[in-house]
C-alpha cells in the first residue's frame, strides 16, 4: 500500500529536503529554487479568486500528481493557503478532503508490474502547517481512513479477473474486514439452493467457478439496518450473447459495486460511524460453455418471480435480482445496491457522474447532495411506471433485456424495481464512472465509484437519530 504519512503542525516545517508547494495565478505546473536554498514547487490555480468545491478537491490532487512526477517525496503546503482557494472555511472539513484526495492522487495500481530501478515515485510524507488543532487532526485521520479504503477498492477492482473469482472476493472481503468487528460470511452453492436463489445459481452455471453469496455485518448501533447490495461478477464475458474484443475488456471490473459495498463497510467500522449496515454481495463470473443458462431460459428467483432470460449478458440485474429479495427479508431502513450495470448508462451521462434511480424523490435528493459533496457524482434517471413495460415477459414474469435498444440504463432500473417494491430502495449504475478520466488527476483503472456515497450515506443517518 502506498500511503502518505499526513504530519500536522502549527508552524511551517524546516527540515532539508523537503519542496514546499505554493500556488499562482496561471495553469502551469513549475518547480523553481524557493526559500533557504529548498525547492518549491508552483502550481497554477487560473485567474478567479476561489475554485468551486470539485475543482478544488482536484487540485489537491494535482498537487500530489505533480510531486509524484517530479519524484518530489517529501513535500508541505500551507493548510490555510490551500483553503483559502476553496469554497470551504470549515478546517475539519477541509484538513478531511485534503487527506482523502491525497490519498487517491498517491494510489498507482503497480502489484503487477516490475519495480523501476529507482523505486516508484509516490509521495511518502505531507506536512500540512498552519493550524495544528484537533478539529484539523480528526479531519486528517478521517480522510485517510475514507482515502485508504477507497483505494483498497480501487486495487480490487482492478485485479484481473483470473485471480479474482467469486471465492476469492470472498476471502477478500474477509481480509478488508480483518481488525474491525464486521463480520464476513459467504453462501456457497448448496446455501444458495437452499434459499432457492435460482438468478445467481442460472448466471453463475456456466463457470467452473462457483458463486459465492457473500455477506458482512456491522454492528454500529442497534436498529434496523442500510443495506448495501454490490454487484458481483468477477468476470463478465457475456456469457452465450459473448461481447466483442472492446467490450469485453475491462470486465473484471463488473465486480466493482461489490468492491465499493465491502470498503465501505469496512470504512465505516474504521469511522466507528453507529449505524447498523450490512453489505451483501452475489458474486459469479458469466461464462459461455456446454452448461451455461441460454437466452429463452427461465429462471425461478428466490423472490419467486420467474426471469425470462433475453440476453445472457444482462446478468448483474439477475444476480441482483436474488440480492434484493435477500436484502428485503433483513427488513431494511434503506437498501442501496451499486451495480456496473448498463452501458447505456455511459451513453446518457458520460463518464463524470453514476446514474441514480428511486422512487423516492426525497431519497434522490439525499443522494444528490452525497455527491456534491465527495465528488462521487450521481445523476437522477426517471423510474416512472410506463417503463414497466419493457422489462414484462412473455413466457417468464419478468424479461431481463427490453426489445427496445433506448433507455437501456432505465431498463434495467425498472427490471431491478420488480423486485424492490417493498422496500425503501436506491438503486447506483456505476458504469459510467467504473474507470477514471484523465483531467480527474486518478490513476488509470478503476475509481472506486459509489464508496464514498455509501459512507458518507451512513455517516448522515447516524447523525438523525
Ligand atoms: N457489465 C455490463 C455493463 C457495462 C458495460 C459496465 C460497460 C461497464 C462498462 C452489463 O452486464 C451488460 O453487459 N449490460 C448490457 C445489458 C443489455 C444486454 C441489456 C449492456 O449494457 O449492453
Ligand atoms: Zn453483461
Ligand atoms: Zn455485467
Amino acid at each position: 500500500m502506498r500511503q502518505i504519512k499526513i504530519e500536522i503542525s502549527k508552524k511551517e516545517p524546516t527540515d532539508k529536503g523537503i519542496v514546499t508547494v505554493c500556488f499562482t495565478a496561471g495553469d502551469r505546473a513549475v518547480f523553481r529554487a524557493g526559500k533557504n536554498g529548498r525547492e518549491e514547487l508552483c502550481l497554477g490555480v487560473g485567474e478567479s479568486k476561489k475554485l468551486g468545491r470539485h475543482a478544488w478537491a482536484v487540485l489537491v490532487r494535482r498537487v500530489v500528481a505533480a510531486a509524484k512526477t517530479h519524484k518530489a517525496k517529501d513535500i508541505a503546503i500551507s493548510l490555510l493557503a490551500l483553503a483559502a482557494l476553496g469554497p470551504d472555511s470549515d478546517l475539519h472539513d477541509v484538513a478531511e478532503r485534503i487527506a482523502v484526495n491525497a490519498e487517491l492522487a498517491n494510489f498507482d495500481f503497480v502489484g503487477y508490474k516490475t519495480p523501476p530501478k529507482q523505486g516508484w515515485s509516490f509521495v511518502a510524507r505531507l506536512r500540512l502547517f498552519g493550524d495544528a488543532s484537533a478539529a484539523v487532526r480528526e479531519g486528517v485521520n478521517r480522510g485517510q481512513i475514507i482515502g485508504r479504503e477507497v483505494n483498497a477498492c480501487r486495487a480490487l477492482s482492478n485485479t484481473p479477473g483470473g485471480e479474482m473469482t467469486p471465492r476469492k472476493l470472498a476471502a477478500a472481503a474477509k481480509l478488508a474486514a480483518r481488525g474491525t468487528s464486521v463480520k464476513v460470511s459467504a453462501l456457497d452453492e448448496a446455501g444458495m439452493k437452499k434459499l432457492k436463489m435460482g438468478g445467481i445459481l442460472g448466471v453463475a452455471q456456466g463457470s467452473v467457478e462457483p458463486p459465492r453469496f457473500i455477506r458482512m455485518d456491522y454492528r454500529g448501533a442497534p436498529g434496523k439496518p442500510i443495506v448495501f447490495v454490490g454487484k458481483g461478477i468477477t468476470f463478465d464475458t457475456g456469457g452465450l450473447n459473448i461481447k466483442t474484443g472492446d467490450y469485453m475488456y475491462e470486465m473484471h471490473m463488473d465486480m466493482s459495486g461489490g468492491a465499493a459495498a465491502i470498503h465501505a463497510i469496512v470504512a465505516a467500522a474504521k469511522l466507528g460511524i453507529k449505524k447498523h449496515v450490512i453489505a451483501i454481495v452475489p458474486a459469479a463470473e458469466n461464462m459461455p460453455s456446454g452448461v451455461s443458462y441460454r437466452p429463452g431460459d427461465i429462471l425461478r428467483s428466490m423472490s419467486g418471480k420467474t426471469i425470462e432470460v433475453i440476453n445472457t449478458d444482462a446478468e448483474g440485474r439477475i444476480v441482483l435480482a436474488d440480492a434484493l429479495t435477500y436484502a428485503e427479508r433483513l427488513k431494511p431502513e434503506l437498501v442501496v445496491d451499486v451495480a456496473t450495470l448498463t452501458g447505456a448508462a455511459m451513453v446518457a451521462l458520460g463518464q463524470r457522474a453514476s446514474a441514480v434511480f428511486s422512487k423516492d424523490e426525497a431519497l434522490l435528493r439525499e443522494f444528490f447532495g452525497y455527491g456534491e459533496a465527495t465528488s462521487d457524482f450521481v445523476w437522477p434517471l426517471p423510474l416512472w411506471d410506463e417503463y414497466e413495460e419493457e422489462v414484462r415477459g412473455t413466457f417468464g414474469d419478468v424479461a431481463n433485456a427490453s426489445k427496445s435498444r433506448y433507455g437501456g440504463a432505465i431498463n434495467g432500473a425498472m427490471f431491478l424495481y420488480q423486485f424492490a417494491k417493498n422496500i425503501p430502495w436506491v438503486h447506483i449504475d456505476i458504469a459510467p464512472r467504473m474507470t477514471a478520466v484523465e483531467s480527474e488527476y486518478l490513476a488509470k483503472g478503476a475509481v472506486g465509484a459509489g464508496m464514498q456515497l455509501l459512507v458518507k450515506l451512513v455517516e448522515e443517518r447516524a447523525k438523525r437519530r
